[in-house]
C-alpha cells in the first residue's frame, strides 16, 4: 500500500536526527503523500527550512504568527490525515505529554483530529530516564502512536537506544497502520452528488441549489477507507481531487441514471446523494423561447428515479444508501422511502434544521435503517457527517 492522497503534517523538533527529515519528506512524497512541514525554532539549527520547503513544495511554518499573517493551527490540524512528529526531542515530548502550547507544533498537535505518530530521538540516558518513559506512556495513553527508536550510534558518540527510526522504517510503519484502517480495500463504490439540470431551451434549465458537498465528502471518506470510488457528479463548481475518486460529470437525471446504472454493476456500495430533478420538460425547445404576451406553460414529464431502479436490481452483496430531504413528517416519509426504494439505509435531512441542507458546510442528519431505531446525529461538519455515514455502512455490511 502506498500513501497516495494522504495529507501529512510533519513536525520537526530540535534533535540532530532532524538532518534526516528532507529524505523523509522525499520518501513520503514519493509514496504519494502531500506533506506540509512545521518546525520548532530549535529544529532550524539542525536542518534548513529551505531544504524542507523545497522537497515538500510547501512553505515551512515555524510560528503561530509570521509578523502580519496568522498560521491557522486549527486548519492545519483539520487538513491533516496524519500528523508525524519526527524527530520528537525529549523537550517536545514533555510538552506533548503535558498539554504545553508554546509553539506552532504543540498548537497543531492539540488541534489535530487525525492519528498522530511520534518518532522520538534522543541520547540513551535521556531516553531511559523515568520522566521520558512516563511522558511516552502518557502520550500513548492519549491514543498517539509511538514509532520505536533504533539502537546504534548516538550524537554523543555512545552506542545505545534512542536513535530516531530510519525514514524508510517510518514509511513502513505508517503504511502498515493505514492499510489496517482501510476496511474497503479492494471494494468499489458508486456515489452520486450535486444537482441535475433539465434543459428547457438552449439557455434555461430546471435545477436546484445542491452544491454536491455532502456527496463529495462521502466519496472521499469511502476512498480514504480504501474503496475505489466512481463519483457521478452533477453541474457544480465543487470537485474532488482525491486520487481514489474517479469523477464522471453529468448534467441531467437521464445521464445520472445511465452512468450510475453502469457503475452499479460492479459496485459493492452505492450512496445516492444527488438532488435529482423529479421532472424534466417534455420537450426541449431547440431555439431560445421568446417572451410572448401571454404566460408560458411547460409540460413536464417524470425523470428516471435512479435509486428506485437500483433498488430493484440490487444483489444481496450490495449496500444501497439513499438520501431524503423532507420538510414535513420527516421520519415517516424517510421510512417510506427506505422501503419503497429497497434501500439499506436512508440519510434523512430536514430543511428545518439550521445549518443543514444545501450550501452549508454542516449537516444535521438522521440515519434510518430497517433493523435499528433511527439514529439522530448532532449538527456536524459535512466531513464528520460523511464519516458517520460511512461508519454506519461498514456496520451494516459487517452485520450481514
Ligand atoms: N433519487 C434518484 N433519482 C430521482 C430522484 C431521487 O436517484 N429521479 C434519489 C436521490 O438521490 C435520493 C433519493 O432518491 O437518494 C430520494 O430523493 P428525494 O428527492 O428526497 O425523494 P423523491 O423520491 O424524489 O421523493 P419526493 O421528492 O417526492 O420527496
Amino acid at each position: 500500500m502506498s500513501l497516495t492522497g494522504k495529507k501529512i503534517v510533519l513536525a520537526v523538533t530540535g534533535s540532530i536526527a532532524a538532518y534526516k527529515t528532507p529524505q523523509l519528506v522525499r520518501l513520503l512524497v514519493k509514496a504519494g503523500a502531500e506533506v506540509k512541514v512545521l518546525t520548532t525554532r530549535a529544529a532550524a539549527d539542525f536542518v534548513s527550512p529551505l531544504s524542507l520547503a523545497t522537497v515538500s513544495k510547501h512553505p515551512v511554518l515555524s510560528d503561530v504568527s509570521d509578523g502580519s499573517t496568522w498560521n491557522n493551527h486549527v486548519e492545519l490540524g483539520l487538513w491533516a490525515d496524519v500528523m508525524l512528529i519526527a524527530p520528537c526531542s525529549a523537550n517536545s515530548l514533555a510538552k506533548l505529554a503535558n498539554g504545553i502550547c508554546d509553539n506552532l507544533v504543540c498548537a497543531v498537535y492539540l488541534s489535530a483530529r487525525c492519528p498522530v505518530f511520534v518518532a522520538p530521538a534522543m541520547d540513551e540516558d535521556m531516553w531511559k530516564h523515568s520522566s521520558t518513559q512516563n511522558n511516552l506512556n502518557k502520550i500513548r495513553s492519549y491514543g498517539n502512536h509511538i514509532i520505536p527508536v533504533g539502537h546504534g550510534e548516538l550524537a554523543s558518540g555512545l552506542v545505545g537506544e534512542g536513535r530516531m527510526a530510519e525514514p524508510e522504517d517510518m514509511i513502513t510503519f505508517l503504511t502498515d497502520f493505514l492499510s489496517a484502517t482501510q476496511p474497503l480495500k479492494g471494494k468499489k463504490a458508486l456515489v452520486t452528488a450535486g444537482p441535475t439540470y433539465e434543459r428547457i431551451d438552449p439557455v434555461r434549465f430546471i435545477g436546484n441549489f445542491s452544491t454536491g458537498k455532502m456527496g463529495i465528502a462521502i466519496a472521499e471518506v469511502l476512498a480514504d477507507k480504501g474503496a475505489e470510488v466512481t463519483l457521478v457528479l452533477g453541474p457544480t463548481s465543487e470537485r474532488s481531487q482525491h486520487p481514489g475518486v474517479q469523477t464522471v460529470r453529468i448534467e441531467s437525471a437521464k445521464e445520472l441514471y445511465s452512468e450510475s446504472t453502469k457503475a452499479f454493476e460492479n459496485a459493492d456500495i452505492a450512496v445516492l446523494a444527488a438532488a435529482v430533478a423529479d421532472y424534466r420538460p417534455e420537450q426541449m425547445a431547440t431555439e431560445k423561447i421568446k417572451k410572448a404576451e401571454s404566460g408560458l406553460s411547460i409540460s413536464l414529464t417524470k425523470t428516471e428515479d435512479t435509486l428506485l431502479s437500483l433498488g430493484k436490481i440490487k444483489r444481496p452483496d450490495q449496500t444501497l444508501v439513499g438520501f431524503a430531504l423532507e420538510t414535513t413528517n420527516e421520519l415517516e416519509h424517510g421510512m417510506k422511502k427506505l422501503v419503497a426504494k429497497n434501500a439499506d439505509m436512508i440519510v434523512l435531512n430536514s430543511l428545518k434544521d439550521e445549518g443543514a441542507g444545501f450550501g452549508h458546510d454542516t449537516n444535521k442528519i438522521t440515519l434510518l435503517t430497517r433493523s435499528e431505531a433511527p439514529e439522530s446525529l448532532p449538527l456536524l461538519s459535512k466531513k464528520e457527517a460523511a464519516i458517520a455515514i460511512v461508519n454506519h455502512i461498514l456496520k451494516l455490511r459487517h452485520a450481514e
